[in-house]
């Protein structure tokens, strides 16, 4: 058995009943489950889109595998190490009232507020499979009207708080069962059955029309039609796809049995995180150029533009509902990831039965997530906008986890595994002496790398970088 972390007492924790994966596959499935979500689906093509395609693939993919990949070993490193949830994970590893804890707490934090409006997208997801099946698509046939369908529903305060609220239901529900029994096996069925439906799409897309161009948009680099600011969204993004930057992957982590090799599992959920936002773009793209739609067409291109394509195509129908539920499935076993964290925070830290605990802080997301519900057609989005530059509640709470919290999480996590955890520990971690070079190599980019390029991020994010540049 690789070494404990050396002077820690975990007498009392190993002994507490604790879930564990039930093997190294579930543990990739529930990982690549957290990382494979609306990120993959909804935004990467998306964002690939308004950034001019190829270039910032290239750069994303650079990002995933220089800091994305690290930092995700980092994290669920230290929740092995420590098998605790961040709060507790910090707590062990560090002496009493240590900063360091606070990262835990941030963590939680972030992964309460992402769940509070990623519910609310989620949401969206649910009403599109219900219209899908109805065929609605094609019954309303005219694209402006098939448009016009998501400003309706982002303006209706019923349909969100409903939606919204009956994604959290569907949440709980597989969190409430555990480690193995609710999330393992609940990734273990959604998540072959998406990759099959992706694969399913990507066989129908080859054959359209506008496959080809697609495939130089997503892979032709044109270094050109790539923005200073595209590198940074494109890191942003990295962070945010692989669930990084709130201890959900230490959360997992902790799950790990100790014989599991950390850098091998990190390598497949970063694998088949890329793979299938890669598969989506090959999927979205060859539609909405077949269909004369702009690539850059912004958070509608799944919503809006897409829905168009399906009213126009042959097999539209089927295709409409094979895809809304594709993105039901990625977005929820996402959601069982932040809702895990938050969960066994209250499991970990005050003792609460897991019943206890996932009921009570859904109950509470589901109540923090109805301003955003409603930032489509209340006080909480155009009024709440006039004090907040332009956003609404949503876009805050977007805005606050994604540019701040998560990439300041990830910042703590790379410098406490790269300077302040016990070498020791970390080898042991990796398996010892045999992984020892790629120990090192690890290390050196959780020292300097990660943190560099973090700190880009948010000195761009707070406009520092534009100050500096003059741009
Ligand atoms: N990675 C998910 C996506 O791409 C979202 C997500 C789940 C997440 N858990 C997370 C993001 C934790 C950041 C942190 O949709």
């Amino acid at each position: 058995m690789p070494a404990l972390l050396p002077g820690v007492d975990l007498g009392k924790r190993a002994t507490m009943n604790r879930g564990t994966w039930g093997s190294r596959f579930g543990f990739v499935v529930a990982a690549a489950g957290s990382a494979v979500g609306l990120g993959n689906i909804w935004k990467f093509p998306y964002i690939t889109g308004v950034n001019g395609g190829g270039a910032f693939v290239l750069v994303y993919l650079a990002c995933i595998a220089l800091v994305g990949l690290p930092i995700l070993i980092a994290e669920i490193l230290l929740g092995r190490a420590t098998q605790g949830s961040p709060v507790a994970a910090f707590r062990q590893l560090t002496r009493k009232g240590s900063p360091w804890v606070g990262t835990g707490w941030l963590g939680v934090a972030a992964g309460f507020v992402i769940l509070s409006y990623y519910s609310v997208v989620a949401g969206w997801a649910i009403h599109y499979t219900f219209l899908a099946l109805t065929n609605h698509f094609n019954e309303v046939g005219e694209a402006k009207a098939i448009a016009k369908i998501f400003t309706d529903l982002v303006g209706n305060p019923g349909l969100n708080i409903g939606y919204h609220g009956a994604f959290l239901v569907l949440t709980v529900a597989v969190v409430i069962g555990g480690v193995k029994a609710g999330i393992e096996r609940w990734s273990r069925i959604l998540m072959p059955f998406l990759g099959m439906i992706l694969v399913g799409m990507l066989v129908y897309a080859t054959g359209l029309d506008g496959f080809g161009r697609a495939l130089g948009f997503v892979f032709g680099g044109r270094f050109s039609d790539l923005h200073a600011a595209g590198f940074l969204e494109a890191l942003g993004h990295a962070f945010f796809t692989l669930s990084l930057g709130m201890g959900a992957m230490l959360t997992y982590g902790s799950y790990l049995p100790k014989e599991t090799s950390i850098p091998k599992s990190a390598l497949w959920v970063a694998l088949l995180d890329t793979v299938i936002a890669l598969l989506a773009s090959m999927v979205i793209f060859p539609i909405t150029f077949t269909h004369g739609i702009e690539p850059a067409a912004g958070p509608g291109l799944v919503f809006q533009s897409l829905p168009i394509a399906f009213s126009q195509m042959p097999a539209g129908y089927p295709l409409s509902i094979l895809f809304f539920v594709l993105l039901v499935f990625a977005a929820l076993t996402s959601a069982i990831s932040l809702l895990e964290v938050v969960a066994s925070t209250f499991i970990d830290v005050y003792g609460w039965t897991r019943r206890k605990a996932t009921l009570s802080t859904g109950a509470v997301i589901f109540v923090c997530g109805i301003p955003s519900a409603l930032s489509g057609g209340s006080f909480f989005g155009s009024g709440f906008a006039e004090f907040f530059w332009g956003k609404t509640f949503f876009d805050v709470m977007d805005y606050l986890s994604s540019n701040w919290m998560l990439p300041l999480g990830g910042l703590f996590v790379s410098l406490y595994s790269g300077y302040a955890l016990k070498q020791e520990t970390s080898v042991g971690e990796f398996g010892g002496a045999a992984a020892a070079p790629l120990h090192t190599v690890w290390r050196a980019t959780v020292r300097y790398l990660a943190p560099a390029a973090v700190l880009m991020v948010m000195l761009k994010s707070s406009g520092i970088l534009a100050l500096l540049t003059g741009k």
